[in-house]
């Protein structure tokens, strides 16, 4: 389907030659204002049907226009973006390890994405699986569903206390330091590990701890996940880094699920080497590791983390703006490979 630019040249239009109209090929729907301010600002293109397009749609999509309008689920591989005339990708999302950037930016091809945008909206998520998994709240849910549930018990689902223990934050940026915020105000104690040490005037103003990684690993109750996949972080949290955590320790993840080797975790739920797992992303989305979705001690959520009205908007908002810039030959607020600007 071809949305006609509102702005098309023709006979008559004054912007026709001042303007340049993008033509953008966008792969999945997005919010209700984004899709109006698309339809006025370019030339867009989309399929249809609002699915994940297969790479032969992307591929054919592509034609003619200059504008990939991405997400995280769509793999930009080297043969996408080598599609003829493409200057510009556009990420609905702040994650980029689905683009071969080195690839764009061997192309120079600017990558967008929209950091800052779902901080906030992230942290909540991350800090809500915290609680749910805590306290037990799938399996409550269940409870109460399933039709069994025969009132109040003075031992039914205990779970763990949350005020008063340590959140161990492997990954200190942004949406690290939104978790941190929602954790004091729960009175949770703060440790943390990232690739680049605070200032301990930055340390001293976060409340938090520097511990080498094995470290915060073993003296959490609760560890989340907040760092980029890349091949460094493939599998970060493996067997051995399972096997560091306190038997009730729970682990968080809303950063990417191949940060966890999900089959290790399985194990170490299942034998209860740790207490617990609360998760937003999974390795083979949507899949699950065999033997994940029947294990009680895990609460799983289909990776909602940037997943409000509010949050979606913003990142479509933020992601058009950028490419709009980058098309009007301006420099885009968010790059994730400026040199390809240059
Ligand atoms: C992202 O932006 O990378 C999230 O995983 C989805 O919004």
């Amino acid at each position: 389907m071809r949305l006609p630019p509102s702005r098309a040249p023709g006979p008559g239009n004054k912007f026709e030659t001042r303007m340049h109209v993008p033509k953008v090929f966008l792969t999945r729907r997005l919010p209700g204002s984004v899709m109006a301010r698309l339809a006025v600002e370019t030339d867009l293109a989309l399929l249809p049907e609002d699915r994940a397009p297969t790479k032969a749609e992307i591929l054919a999509g592509l034609s003619g226009r200059e504008v990939l309008f991405c997400n995280i689920t769509d793999r930009v591989d080297a043969e996408i973006l080598s599609s003829p005339g493409l200057r510009v990708v556009a990420n609905f999302g702040v994650g980029f390890n689905h683009i071969d950037v080195a690839a764009a930016s061997a192309r120079r091809i600017p990558v967008i994405n929209t950091p800052g945008a779902l901080t906030e909206a992230t942290a909540d998520l991350a800090f809500a699986l915290l609680l749910a998994t805590a306290r037990r709240l799938g399996e409550g849910e269940r409870l109460v569903r399933s039709g069994r549930w025969r009132g109040w018990e003075p031992l039914q689902l205990l779970g763990a206390d949350v005020s008063g223990t340590t959140l161990g934050l492997v990954g200190f940026g942004r949406i690290g330091r939104a978790m941190a915020d929602r954790a004091r105000a729960f009175g949770m104690r703060l440790v943390y590990w990232n690739r680049t040490r605070l200032s301990p005037a930055e340390e001293a103003a976060c409340d938090a701890r520097y511990l080498p990684r094995d470290e915060l690993l073993a003296n959490s109750d609760f560890v989340s996940l907040h760092i980029a996949y890349t091949s460094d972080t493939h599998h970060l949290i493996d067997a051995r880094a399972l096997s560091l955590m306190r038997p009730h320790a729970i682990l968080v993840n809303t950063a990417r699920g191949a940060v966890v080797d999900e089959a290790a975790l399985v194990i170490a739920l299942r034998e209860r080497r740790i207490g617990g797992a609360g998760l937003d992303v999974f390795e083979q989305e949507p899949l699950l590791a065999p033997g994940l979705a029947g294990l009680e001690n895990c609460v799983v959520v289909p990776h909602l983390g940037s997943a409000t009205s509010g949050t979606r908007a913003r990142m479509g908002h933020m992601a058009l703006d950028d490419l709009l810039a980058v098309c009007a030959g301006r420099k885009p607020k968010h790059c994730v490979n400026p040199a390809a600007l240059e």
